[in-house]
């Protein structure tokens, strides 16, 4: 039998993901042409937010609901954790109002390599227990 909770955890964390890395690398294409609203603060700000929530209370369950794991595990995921401090500090501060477009266009090309690193990284992590 599907089992609902850790089923609906596991589809909330992926989809937040896809929400926000997507989000990301739309505006970072938007920001290689300049293309960047002057304020997108206004609709990305909620967003942010409630995506890094989601993404933190869903993998927390993720993380409880899998125990134990392997100690090549832990040190994957300490890294996982670390990437993840990094994209939720810089998502934040890129949707402050006062936050230029210059240094929102750069904001971005580091928010992709570090999301493209956790994906690459939970995957690993999803191997280790199969
Ligand atoms: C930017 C933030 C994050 C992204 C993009 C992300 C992405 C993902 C993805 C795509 C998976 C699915 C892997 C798979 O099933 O093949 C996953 C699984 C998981 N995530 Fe995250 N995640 C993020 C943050 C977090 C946080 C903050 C935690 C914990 C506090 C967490 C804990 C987990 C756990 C435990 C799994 C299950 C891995 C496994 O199958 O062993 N994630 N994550």
């Amino acid at each position: 039998m599907l089992d609902l909770f850790p089923y609906l955890a596991r589809v909330i964390h992926i989809a937040s993901a896809v929400l926000l890395l997507g989000g990301i690398c739309y505006a970072w294409n938007l920001s290689k042409y300049k293309l960047l609203p002057e304020n997108p603060a206004y609709g990305f700000r909620p967003a942010v937010w409630s995506l890094v929530a989601a993404l933190f209370l869903t993998g927390s369950y993720n993380l409880v609901n899998k125990m134990p794991v392997p100690k090549e595990y832990h040190m994957l995921f300490g890294i996982k954790f670390l990437l993840f401090l990094h994209i939720a500090a810089v998502s934040i501060l890129l949707v402050k109002p006062n936050t230029t477009p210059e240094r929102r266009a750069r904001m971005l090309t580091g928010l992709v390599v570090s999301g493209l690193s956790v994906i690459l990284v939970s995957a690993a992590l999803r191997a280790l227990t199969q």
